[in-house]
Parts: structure tokens; sequence; C-alpha cells
């Protein structure tokens, strides 16, 4: 793993736009993979500024984003395609149509996890992948026990539904269920930059980069990985 500390998150999140940048530039259709929650939230920011400022073109670019709650409608405002549309999609030249979020309305919910990893492959795979991690060392939404292969139907642990429901009225409207891509198919992306940010972040951080692979830390994974880039804020990196 290559690591990179910045001083603070706003930096650290430029820095992995910039890698986005310098993807698109190099490979006008690549396939990109992207993450919801604060973290990618700069990263997101530098690729519309720079889209703006006419450096970059979505056209040919195709998406795939980690994974999407089960329960609540795509209007929803806590729902992963409409954060992906508010704070990117809607904001570049991205086809409408050229993006892909796991869909929670799907008739079967095991076919969407299916059909999602055939698509994936169909698309000649993931060029570049962005990543957060949980306080638990989640990837997506795999949670610490198991390293699950493909995507998958995933129940949320307490840790996660406590940490994510600052974005809703209360725990108890965080969705029980998600569907997440696996572990398998997020390894299978050609290039990973994982962002972490914040001082919480810290003990993950640390047990990503410096700890056994285990899946009590499913991020450690990635130590197995031949190209992964970790850029870091001073505070995340506080414990490495
Ligand atoms: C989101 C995702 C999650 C987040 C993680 C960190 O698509 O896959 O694993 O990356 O929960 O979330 P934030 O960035 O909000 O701390």
């Amino acid at each position: 793993m290559k690591v990179h500390v910045y001083k603070d998150a706003e930096t650290a999140g430029k820095a992995a736009g910039l890698l986005f940048a310098a993807q698109i530039i190099r490979k006008p259709a690549s396939v990109l993979g992207f993450a919801t929650g604060s973290t990618p939230l700069p990263a997101y920011q530098t690729l519309v500024n720079l889209y703006e400022a006419g450096v970059l073109d979505f056209s040919n670019i195709r998406t795939f984003n980690l994974d999407e709650y089960a329960g609540i409608d795509r209007s929803h405002s806590q729902s992963y395609y409409r954060f992906m549309f508010d704070n990117l999609f809607s904001k570049v030249n991205i086809p409408p149509e050229s993006v892909r979020v796991p869909n929670p309305a799907a008739t079967s919910l095991e076919a969407e996890c299916a059909e999602y990893d055939a698509a994936i492959d169909a698309a000649g795979g993931i060029d570049l992948q962005i990543l957060g991690i949980g306080n638990n060392g989640h990837i997506a939404f795999n949670e610490p026990g198991s390293f699950p292969f493909g995507t998958h139907i995933v129940e949320l642990t307490p840790s996660t539904i406590e940490a994510n429901k600052r974005f809703f009225d209360s725990a108890d409207d965080v969705p029980r269920k998600a569907i997440s891509m696996g572990i398998g198919s997020i390894m299978k992306a050609r290039e990973i930059v994982m962002l972490i940010t914040g001082a919480n972040k810290a003990p993950a951080a640390a047990a990503m980069i410096n700890g056994p692979v285990d899946s009590a830390c499913p991020a450690s994974i990635l130590q197995m990985h031949p190209n992964v880039t970790v850029l870091l804020d001073s505070a995340a990196a506080a414990m490495l």
C-alpha cells in the first residue's frame, strides 16, 4: 500500500479527486467505482470544479457505486442514488444511463446482486475505485466477521446504524438492510484509492494498514491488493 498523509480532510479529499481526474484524462472511457458518505465529498467537489473548468469530460465514463440501502426509495433524501446525483452526477456531463447504483426496488434483491456483479464484469471491470472506511473497519457494507465475495444483501450492524443515524431523524429510521458489493467485487478493481479522514477513524486506519489481514477489520484485506493508495489526514493517521 502507498500511504500519504495530508494536513486536513479537505486536502486529502482533493488529492483523491486529482487521482480520479488523472484516471479520466488518461482513459476517457474509464469505469469508476464510487462511494457515498461524508469522506469523499471534497473529492467529488474537486471533480466538479475540474469539470466546470473544462478539464474533465465524463461523457464516456461509466460508474458503479459500492452500496445502497434496502427498504428506502431512490427518491429518499438519504438514498445513495440520490446522494450521488446531488453531489456529483447532476453536476457533470455523465449520461444518467452510465451510472449504476444497486437498485433496492428490484423485484428480487438476490437477482439484482447477481446482475450487479455481471454488469461490472460486462463493463470490463472497475479501473479505479474510491473507498471510505467505517469506524469498525467496514468497506462498503462489508461488516466485521467475514469476507463475503460478491454483491450481497447485508444486515447493518449496531455500530453502522449508530454511525449513520446522523443522516436520519433517529437511529430507528436507519434502514436495517443494504445491498453491498462484496470484498471480492471490490478487490477485482484494478486500482483502489482509500480515503480516511477524522480522528474517529484513526483506530480503523491503524488496523487496516498495520494490523493482520483479518475479517475483524474487513478493510485489512486491502493489504493483499497490488495497487492501493491510502490518503489520510493527520488526525486519521495519528495511530499509524
Ligand atoms: C459508503 C460506504 C461506506 C463508507 C463508510 C465511511 O458507500 O461504502 O463504507 O465509506 O461507512 O463513511 P463516512 O465517509 O461517512 O465516514
